[in-house]
């Protein structure tokens, strides 16, 4: 097949696209049409090539289940999470120049994020007893891009236990380290969870199989997923990664961005900051999360 045939072919399916077709679906897959041609020309893909792709997003698909995204996985390492959150945040900084540039940076939601976290208070706990993990106290606040606190904000956290293990990766086991806290008046949060150690992301799926024919490592760096929202200001969902940990300069799924990598500092046991009694040495992590304000309709 010649290119000009390829060509005329990709142009006939678009061609079918009907005249009531919503105009930003159209456009979305006449590019992917266009792009996905182009592709099995450019490789000159053989059928016992192409068949294994359909095995292969059939296996993804079959891999997914109510506690379990293969798709996002699959986005995620191949690095399309992140340039579509690269993106968006870019979207922001065009229609709001001079506050998007100091939003604090957003990263990949991952496949773990599970609905319905608990409302806890201020200060709370979110370590269950029994789970592993270091005791790290984060405090901080939520502001806007010119400073000023968002009394209130919601923080929706969560995060594996100090092995790296999620709870939805345990069979049977229900929500463990997850939790949703508002600030107070002035913006302020703060809680105690874990110290978060590097993991692989989940290998056992075709995802996995994909990483190992690329030569590629799974692994994350240690880090703590939040959601930050507050009313008028778009939400962000983010980490924060712990400085010094591996893999930060080659996180299986491309999300470290240097202004999200935060200092674990260590102290022995003793007084924490809230008055508790530690037996065991615990971490302190600070940070300002900025949100942007939303675009004027
Ligand atoms: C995670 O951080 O939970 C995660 C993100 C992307 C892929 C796998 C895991
Ligand atoms: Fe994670």
């Amino acid at each position: 097949m010649s290119a000009s045939e390829a060509t005329d072919l990709a142009e006939a399916v678009i061609a079918r696209i009907g005249d009531r077709a919503d105009p930003r679906f159209r456009e979305v897959m006449t590019s992917l049409i266009r792009h996905l041609h182009a592709f099995v020309h450019e490789v000159d893909l053989r059928p016992d090539e192409w068949l294994a792709a359909v095995e292969f997003l059939t296996a993804t698909g079959q891999a997914c289940s109510d506690r379990r995204q293969e798709f996002i996985l699959l986005s995620d390492t191949l690095g399309v999470s992140m340039a579509v959150v690269g993106l968006d945040q870019a979207r922001a900084l065009r229609s709001d120049a001079a506050t998007a540039r100091r939003a604090t940076e957003a990263t990949v939601q991952g496949p773990f994020y599970w609905e319905g976290a608990p409302d806890v208070p201020l200060g709370c706990d979110l370590r269950a007893e029994g789970v592993k993990g270091e005791p790290a106290y984060y405090t901080g606040q939520v502001t806007d891009t010119a400073g000023r606190p968002l009394a209130g904000a919601l923080l929706d956290i969560w995060s594996g236990d100090g092995a790296g293990v999620y709870d939805m990766q345990v069979q049977g086991q229900g929500m463990t380290l997850r939790a949703r806290l508002r600030a107070d008046a002035e913006g302020h949060y703060h809680f105690w969870s874990i110290r978060p150690s590097e993991y692989p992301v989940p290998t056992d799926g075709p995802v996995g199989v994909m990483l190992k024919h690329m030569g590629r490592h799974a692994m994350r760096p240690g880090h703590i997923h939040l959601k930050v929202s507050a009313d008028g200001h778009v939400p962000l969902t983010t980490h924060l990664f712990a400085r010094g940990g591996r893999y930060l300069d080659s996180d299986a799924v491309f999300g470290v961005r240097d202004s999200l990598i935060v200092d674990y500092e260590r102290h022995e046991p003793g007084v924490a900051p809230d008055g508790r009694r530690l037996t065991q040495p615990y971490y302190t992590v600070h940070y300002r999360f900025r949100l942007a304000p939303s675009p004027a309709r």
